[in-house]
């Protein structure tokens, strides 16, 4: 391993610290091109080391069974080498945004009506969230209440360079994924700081502490001992084949050490084939009671790909266990949700706090329905500035530059309904700035944007709120010439912050 000592500090002046960001312009603060290539192999080397002792890895997909089997072929996940610096004051604004989320979400899970009549177009258009709505609609029938709600949330921000506001990109409301590595990272990023630090001018504790992993697992547990049977578990529904689960399984092995409670993992057509309900509505799934089912899939119509998984789906809906999400609660994430909640006067409508009203207005960035005909028109003339959403998580679905004009032309020449399953929305463009990227034991450098996520906890039983909080954060950083973030999907790495 490295030491110190052998490394040469870098040449006065080629790091620069604690300038601007807020001030006088866009220079990064670390500016990694000044840095030794020397140095940069040793911290590369120990944090590989590092993140091998300390289980940030996801499954290799060079390794066929790295999806199925623990344990069995695994690589580091990809990670940014440095923390990357953020305004402190952006981080503070996104931190406070988090309860405020929370509580929106959990207001407009309530108001059935509105979720149905803001996505009733959009159901005629896209099939997937007519499933989901189709599910809503049984339970409204059925007059089901979620009593105990859980949320386990992720707001996504970026920075917008001109203007230098914090933008909200979405809120996660369903399998939120990285409350298990992102915090690795930190720690990793903290540890390397703590070694070579003062070679590059930076110091450890500006990496704000991540206690994403530990907080989620204690908003499990706690919605576990609210549904009151102990010999009930936590189960978590999987995809079958699931190359980021070592994300999932210290979420788990926390909750087992911390809180001694047990989980159980799922796929949706398992849950079919296992799946039953007592009379009293408790979740039965292979012979366990189920206390809280925790998504970590089905989100992606990929997820249901017979009848079997929507089966899946609506039995666990209908029964007494916690669902997070609930389906009010996924349906309260959807693109099309954010849209109609930033119209004039619809979040007075779940928001009782002016002072809070305020600040959420102030993170929108602009959002459209298509049948707004003076944003399609000009989002037709300059595409660059917005980036059209279908109603999908996971990455990988929205469409951007010259393809919004190409597929606006295309909606509107077929004049149909097919237009409802898509929002526009302004493009957000964050500071540029140049980082080691670590992916398969390779460093690359690349000029980067990047996006922070804010995980939050919302659990409430009926009119007590026993959980409300920011739970640590996710940065991913991802090249400047790529337009999609995910991690997972192969477009971004795992990264921290670092506050200036
Ligand atoms: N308005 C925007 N401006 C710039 N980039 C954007 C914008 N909206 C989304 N992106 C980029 O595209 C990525 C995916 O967008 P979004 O979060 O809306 O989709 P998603 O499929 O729900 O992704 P996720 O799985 O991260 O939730 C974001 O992480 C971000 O990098
Ligand atoms: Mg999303």
């Amino acid at each position: 391993m490295a030491q110190p000592s052998q490394v040469l500090p870098l040449q006065g002046g080629k790091v620069e610290v604690g300038e601007t960001q807020e001030g006088n312009g866009t220079r990064p603060l670390l500016d990694i091109r000044g840095i030794d290539q020397e140095l940069v192999e040793k911290i590369e080397y120990d944090a590989l080391v590092w993140s091998s002792l300390h289980g940030l890895v996801v499954g290799d997909k060079s390794v066929q069974r790295s999806g199925k089997v623990p344990g069995v072929g695994m690589v580091h996940a990809p990670f940014a080498l440095l923390p990357m610096p953020f305004p402190e004051s952006h981080w503070k604004q996104a931190c406070e945004l988090a309860p405020i989320f929370n509580e929106l979400v959990d207001r407009v899970s309530l108001d059935a009506k509105f979720l149905q009549d803001s996505l009733s177009r959009t159901k005629k258009a896209d099939a997937f969230t007519s499933r989901l709505l189709d599910i809503h609609s049984k339970m409204v029938e059925i007059n089901k209440k979620e009593d105990i709600r859980l949320g386990l949330l992720r707001s996504d921000y970026m920075v917008d360079e001109q203007t230098k506001l914090l933008l909200q990109i979405e809120t996660n409301t369903i399998s939120c994924s990285f409350p298990g590595l992102g915090c690795l990272v930190s720690d990793l990023h903290r540890s390397l700081l703590n070694h070579y630090g003062e070679f590059l001018a930076l110091d450890s504790k500006r990496v704000p502490n991540n206690p994403a992993a530990s907080q989620f697992v204690e908003a499990l547990a706690k919605a576990w001992t609210e549904y009151n049977n102990p010999r009930a578990v936590v189960m978590l529904v999987v995809q079958a084949d699931e190359r980021n689960m070592y994300d999932q399984h210290w979420l788990s092995a926390l909750l087992k050490e911390i809180h001694n409670v047990s989980t159980l993992r799922k796929t949706l057509a398992e849950i079919d084939a296992e799946g039953e309900l007592l009379p009293d509505g408790t979740l039965v799934v292979g012979g366990q009671a189920i206390a809280v089912v925790y998504f970590r899939a089905g989100y992606t119509p990929n997820d249901y790909p017979s009848e079997s998984e929507w089966r899946a789906r609506l039995l666990m809906e209908q029964s007494s266990a916690i669902k997070c999400p609930s389906i009010s609660y996924h349906l309260a994430g959807t693109k099309k949700i954010q849209q109609e909640l930033v119209k004039p006067n619809v979040l007075e409508r779940f928001v009782d706090n002016k002072e809070d009203i305020a600040k959420l207005r102030k993170c929108f960035a602009g959002l459209w329905s298509l049948d707004d005909s003076d944003i399609v028109k000009d989002a037709i003339e300059r595409p660059g500035l917005y980036v059209m959403k279908p109603q999908r998580e996971g990455g990988g679905n929205n469409i951007y530059g010259n393809d919004v004009r190409e597929a606006l032309m295309r909606l509107q020449k077929e004049g149909s309904e097919a237009d409802a399953a898509y929002i526009l929305m302004q493009r957000i463009f964050p500071t540029v700035s140049h980082t080691f990227l670590m992916r398969n034991g390779i460093c690359y450098k690349d000029d980067t944007v990047s996006e922070l996520g804010i995980y939050g906890a919302y659990l409430r039983n009926k009119e007590k709120v026993i959980l409300n909080d920011q739970c640590g954060y996710l940065m991913r950083t991802k090249a400047s010439s790529s337009d999609e973030g995910g991690v997972a999907a192969g477009f971004a790495v795992l990264d921290s912050l670092y506050l200036t």
